[in-house]
């Protein structure tokens, strides 16, 4: 016998239709005002597990099979930055390219890509996995394969601006400063499975939330874009990267503990909207 999606503690539920009104799927239904939340028939299948139905309910009356309350903390309304806080923070970011050699430990590393599981996907399908690599060895190797593609593509590529800054890269990997990977120690990579509806914004938007929590726990990154140009076509480095078979490599940081730190915040362009 399956396990029903959802029960409800009538001692606790007020009836006030919070869970309904939160439901993304709109499978919770009540037959009146004065009625306890019922699911819709068959509306299992169109649960999406997002939660809001536990999250929303003030008196922890409603219980989700698949999330049991244990695992949804209260909200802490103290802990919440307040607007300037949160501002100042992402628009103090920066990309970090000097790294100390430090390691990030494998504790920090792990509350990183934590944090990052809380990044909203599409249709909340949460199929963004990471590959994260720690021996800087291995980091410099990928960034050096990156270096062979850019050599490859060099000839086939026509804008001539674009030849000259590869050729830069190049030379600038020749003399020894990596501008693929920045020396950095730590490489964090984002992949999905094709078949995920969004997987560039779910891998970017989780990227996105590492990259603005490392910042502040201490920590640089720094979007690793040539790599993720390469990452999907240049055969050596699809072998080297390993992803899990029919993944594609949607993204990746660099990171490390920043050698210095910025003291200002500098000029971005206007925000060019259309006011309709
Ligand atoms: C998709 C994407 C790819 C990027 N790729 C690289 C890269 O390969 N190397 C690099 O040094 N910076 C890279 N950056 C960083 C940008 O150059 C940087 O975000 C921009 O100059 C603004 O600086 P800020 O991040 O400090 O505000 C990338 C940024 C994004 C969003």
């Amino acid at each position: 016998m399956d396990m029903a999606l959802f029960t409800i503690d009538q001692k606790k539920c007020k009836r006030d239709g919070l869970c309904q009104a939160a439901c993304p799927a709109q499978i919770i239904i009540r037959a009146d005002k004065k009625s306890f939340p019922a699911l819709l028939e068959n509306g299992e299948e169109f649960c999406i597990n997002c939660g809001h139905c536990v999250a929303v309910c003030p008196h922890g009356a409603f219980l989700l099979s698949t999330m049991p309350l244990s695992t949804c903390p209260p909200m802490d309304r103290r802990l919440l930055p307040d607007a300037p806080a949160l501002k100042h923070l992402l628009l103090a970011r920066r990309s970090i390219r000097r790294y100390k050699k430090t390691p990030v430990s494998r504790k920090l590393l792990t509350e990183l890509v934590d944090v990052a599981r809380y990044a909203p996907t599409g249709s909340n399908k949460q199929q963004v996995w990471w590959t994260v690599i720690s021996k800087p060895e291995e980091v410099r190797r990928m960034g050096a394969m990156v270096i062979d593609f850019i050599k490859i593509m060099l000839p086939l590529t026509p804008d001539e601006a674009q030849v000259r800054r590869f050729q830069r890269l190049v030379l600038a990997w020749e003399n020894g400063r990596d501008r693929i990977m920045r020396g950095a120690p730590h490489l964090i990579v984002a992949h999905s499975p094709a078949e995920v509806a969004f997987p560039a914004a779910d891998c970017a938007i989780a990227l996105t939330y590492l990259e603005l929590y490392a910042f502040a726990r201490g920590l640089g990154t720094c979007w690793a874009g040539y790599f993720t140009g390469a990452a999907n076509v240049h055969e050596p480095l699809v072998r080297a990267l390993d992803l899990p078979p029919g993944h594609q490599c949607q993204g990746a940081v660099m990171l490390g503990y920043p050698q210095y730190r910025y003291s200002r915040i500098p000029m971005r362009n206007q925000a060019q909207v259309t006011w309709r």
